[in-house]
């Protein structure tokens, strides 16, 4: 018999919280103009900082009040996410569907004691182990290491080794391999020597078709280079160990069911990080990572950083409307970090159902995309400032550059001065993006590049910037294995808070078997020809393609 579930938390929407903040976003929301905001209060910056471990925030730029923060944390309160929270870090069955605890968490506490403390910890100490032996480069001969997986099992670690650059080992090169296109892995094998190569194979499930295909692709290729001992140059991070071992693996790493593939970074799948900076920043990485776990716990919900950025999420995305969020890091070593961002929110709350499967009146995951700063400036900033739609961004900066073992000089003050560029371009882009432009501004500022022939008042229209449009500011003192735990805690957490909110399951991913199922299917009518009951364009290509 199936054991009747515990009456689930209110969803956002039946709340009395949601009736008030749909009546104060009529009033006062509808209408929010930043820069009228910031003219009436001198403390507005003041009043909309936070900090949170390693991380201060500045959310002053945002469409909000005092009263829109108060009535989200009403609604947060009515939606009984503290009780949420709580019940995930004890590991409760959060992921319904699946059955299981969500407790990333347990894998950065310090201690043993909390859930699956033991195990956690034997295993994080045999990994740590392993990567100092690996690192010894003269003894364990390996100068390369492969990763083969994808998704979380690989976005995390291959987003970590840029953003760490100064402590990277030097003598152990790191590559990402994921796509089942073989253009992925061929120019990467080709440049190695199998004798001097280690290949991770990092799969939760150890079926997904990309992962084996890579890894079989990997295992001929050795052999094919006169490699011999598969056990010393393969192993596996996963949770069906016996599957890596039917493969021919026998050093594996495992972790468990209740660690979700987006959030598994701090898992074994974080094994080529460990290998690339070593175990005690790899510790270091997890201590900031449990410094904001603890922050999320402890904070109460007005000064709490993750809630209230899950919070504005649904402000922006159920209230005024906005279907995407623009991550902007301006730092090079943070890169994959929009990719990164993407799957661990729009894979997590990119759900159209509630816990109890019915459908949701309301939006949930925005679109989550970026790149870094200051490119991005040049490439799709035009659409933030100038275009039809509002997107808010999440400005991500470093306060201090870290140019390991520079000497002082000219070059390391071209270097210094670089990064004062780098910061007031952010600055000056949510500057930009708030203040915007009036055409009478336009029709006063010098426009060089403009035509001569075209009529000053048409011009003016073309040169106004609307305004009004709001950021984030995240900043981090310096970019470390700890700040950077910390951040990225803090972005799980946010997901968690709006998913919670909007009531759905946001441990579950439903939504990307069925196109395994079909690709599944189609792969035996590459021999046959057979098109039979499929549709014409379907058909069609697959006849084009063969
Ligand atoms: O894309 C679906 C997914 O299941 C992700 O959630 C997961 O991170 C990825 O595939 C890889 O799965 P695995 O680690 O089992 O190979």
């Amino acid at each position: 018999m199936i054991a009747a579930p515990a009456a689930p938390a209110p969803r956002c929407d039946r709340t009395q919280a949601w009736g008030a903040l749909a009546g104060h976003f009529e009033a006062h929301g509808r209408d929010f103009d930043l820069r009228e905001a910031f003219a009436r209060d001198p403390g507005r910056a003041a009043d909309f900082s936070l900090q949170a471990p390693e991380v201060f925030a500045d959310l002053s730029k945002n469409r909000i009040d005092i009263a829109t923060r108060r009535f989200l944390v009403d609604l947060a309160l009515e939606c009984e996410l503290p009780a949420r929270r709580d019940a995930m870090f004890a590991g409760d069955i959060v992921n319904t569907t699946e059955g299981r605890a969500v407790l990333h968490t347990a894998l950065r506490r310090p201690g043993t004691d909390g859930p699956h403390g033991e195990a956690v910890h034997q295993v994080l100490s045999r990994m740590l182990a392993f990567a100092e032996q690996v690192r010894d480069t003269a003894s364990s001969g390996i100068h390369d290491v492969v990763h083969i997986g994808i998704g979380g099992s690989d976005l995390g670690p291959q987003m970590v080794l840029p953003a760490l650059q100064p402590w990277l080992h030097p003598g152990l090169r790191l590559h990402f391999v994921s796509n089942v296109d073989g253009h992925d892995i061929a120019p990467v094998l080709s440049r190695l020597d199998a004798r001097h190569t280690l290949f991770v194979i990092a799969s939760k499930t150890f079926t997904t078709q990309e992962t084996l295909a890579n890894a079989q692709a990997a295992r001929a290729w050795f052999l094919a280079q006169g490699g011999t001992d598969i056990a010393r140059h393969f192993v596996a991070t996963t949770t069906h160990t016996e599957r890596a071992a039917a493969f021919g693996i026998r050093e594996t790493f495992g972790f468990w069911d209740w660690v979700g593939g987006r959030y598994s970074l701090w898992s074994a799948i974080g094994l080529p990080v460990a290998l690339a900076v070593g175990a005690e920043r790899f510790r270091e990485l997890l201590a900031g990572a449990h410094a904001m776990d603890e922050h999320f716990r402890q904070a109460p919900l007005a000064v709490n950083l993750p809630v209230q950025l899950g919070l504005l999420d649904l402000w922006y995305r159920n209230f005024h409307g906005f279907g995407s969020r623009c991550v902007a890091p301006y730092h090079q070593g943070l890169r994959r970090l929009p990719a990164y961002l993407q799957q661990l929110e729009m894979e997590s709350n990119g759900k159209s159902v509630d816990a109890s499967g019915e459908r949701l009146p309301f939006g949930t995951s925005p679109v989550v995309w970026g790149e870094p700063g200051t490119n991005g400036q040049h490439a799709f900033f035009q659409m933030l400032h100038q275009g039809t739609d509002v997107i808010p961004v999440e400005f991500i900066l470093v306060r201090r550059a870290h140019h390991a073992g520079l000497p002082a000089g000219d070059y390391a003050r071209c270097l210094d001065e670089q990064h004062r560029l780098l910061l007031s371009n952010a600055l000056a882009q949510a500057q930009a993006l708030m203040q915007g432009r009036t055409a009478d501004e336009a029709r006063h500022d010098a426009a060089p590049t403009a035509s001569p022939d075209l009529d000053p008042e048409v011009l003016a229209r073309h040169r106004r910037f609307e305004g009004n449009r709001p950021s984030t500011l995240l900043l981090l003192e310096s970019l470390t294995p700890r700040s950077l735990g910390a951040l990225l805690a803090l972005q799980e957490h946010r997901v968690f808070t709006s998913g919670a909110l909007w009531g759905i399951n946001s441990f579950d991913q439903w939504g990307v078997e069925l196109g395994k199922a079909l690709c599944n299917a189609l792969l035996p009518r590459w021999e046959t020809g057979d098109t039979a009951g499929l549709d014409s364009s379907t058909a069609a290509l697959l006849e084009r393609l063969r």
